[in-house]
């Protein structure tokens, strides 16, 4: 097969679709790579370490999307490269459509098969493809909520730690799975006082026999967070409802019983947030006052680090494309139910059921498509 693996082109976008180990990798599967010049250069990688890979460097994304069988990228397609793909072309990328009437009808019209990261499954009813980017994303919180707190961003001037003599900063985490977890871990490394907040009695009981000696856990009735977001330095926002829109847990009110300065970053963001008072910020302007209170609502944060949430997600994806590569799409999402879960588009019909929902299209069993 030929993968083809073009430039990102969405805004402030650095990430790229194939590591040259990735490449490399299909390389030795038989496959040939074809990437974009400078696909790369945002996450640290040259045409040259694509070409040691064994991959070949195409001059421009229409050659790209022109040669390829299979396309792998990271953000869903953009309309100018909707418009590039075929029918019979595989797509393997982040689609979301559900919000995206018109990116659906445009992959629907254009033939191709697309796989989408964000429903592909694992056996725990985990989303393996999503998971690397909560981990950055958790990991990333405390690391800007510690600079949101600093004096010179509109913050309390609390350092994470403390001195001796001088207690560290109170964060709570509410929403303990795995944007929570990995943020906690982080926020208690750097010294602070953690409590994570989650209405699953046993993801809290898996937290407490694993981190019982490193942050505390709470049930996140609307006492326990009202109380605990009043004592907080730093509140982070780490809740999802799968499919749904996130819960807005603190009101714009109760900003009012919290600390002046205190720092709310607010991961879940990218569902609407947590926080009646989120709205999306960007990169360039991340943080926002709101009654005192710093907002931090970042709606891509693993853009912030793309080398490393490149190589996370490269990591994460590989599998799944070189079974789409070996066996092609049919066979492989035949011999892995997760992986059919990915099917979103397929020859012109909508095969996810959710999006079909969300958006009042009809939808094509995937089930039926592989027979
Ligand atoms: N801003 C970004 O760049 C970025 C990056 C990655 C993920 N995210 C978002 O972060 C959010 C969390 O993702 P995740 O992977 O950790 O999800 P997850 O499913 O692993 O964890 C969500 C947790 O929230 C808990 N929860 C649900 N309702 C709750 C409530 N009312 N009160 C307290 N806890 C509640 C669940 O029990 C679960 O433990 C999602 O919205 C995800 O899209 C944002």
């Amino acid at each position: 097969m030929k993968i083809g693996c073009p430039t990102e082109i969405k805004p402030q976008e650095f990430r790229v679709g194939m590591t040259p180990n990735a490449a490399h990798e299909a390389v030795s599967h038989g496959h040939s790579v074809l990437i974009q010049s400078g696909a790369g250069t945002g996450a640290g990688f040259s045409d040259e370490n694509y070409i040691t890979a064994g991959a070949e460097i195409a001059a421009n994304a229409q050659d790209v999307f022109a040669r390829a069988d299979m396309i792998v990228k990271v953000k869903e397609p953009q309309a100018a490269e909707r418009r590039m793909l075929r029918e019979g072309q595989i797509l393997f990328t982040y689609l979301h459509l559900a919000p995206d009437p018109e990116q659906t009808k445009d992959l629907i019209a254009s033939g191709c098969t697309a796989i989408a990261y964000e429903t592909v499954t694992d056996r725990n009813g985990g989303l393996p493809l999503l998971a690397p980017m909560s981990e950055v994303a958790g990991k990333l919180a405390p690391q800007v909520g510690a600079w949101t707190l600093q004096k010179a961003n509109g913050g309390r001037g609390v350092l994470m730690g403390g001195v001796p003599g001088v207690g560290p900063a109170k964060v709570a985490v509410i929403g303990g799975g795995v944007v929570g977890t990995h943020a906690a871990r982080v926020a208690a490394g750097m010294g602070a006082q953690v409590t994570v907040l989650d209405r699953s009695l046993p993801r809290m009981r898996y937290l407490d026999d694993i981190y019982s000696s490193i942050f505390k856990t709470s049930y996140a009735s609307a006492g326990n967070t009202a109380e605990l977001v009043a004592e907080a330095d730093m509140v982070i926002g780490a809740v999802l409802i799968p499919g749904a829109a996130a819960p807005k847990l603190i009101t714009h009110e109760q900003l009012g019983t919290m600390k002046q300065g205190a720092a709310i970053v607010d991961v879940a963001i990218d569902q609407g947030g947590c926080f009646e008072t989120s709205k999306a910020t960007t990169h360039q302007d991340p943080i926002y006052d709101v009654d005192g209170i710093m907002h931090y609502c970042v709606a891509n944060m693993p853009g912030a680090v793309a080398r490393t949430s490149t190589i996370a997600l490269g990591n994460a994806t590989m599998p799944f494309m070189l079974a789409i590569a070996d066996k092609g799409w049919k066979q492989a999402c035949a011999d892995d139910p997760h992986l059919l879960e990915g099917l979103n588009v397929h020859a012109g019909q909508l095969t996810y059921f959710a999006v079909g929902k969300a958006l009042g299209l009809d939808v094509t069993s995937p089930q039926l498509v592989i027979k």
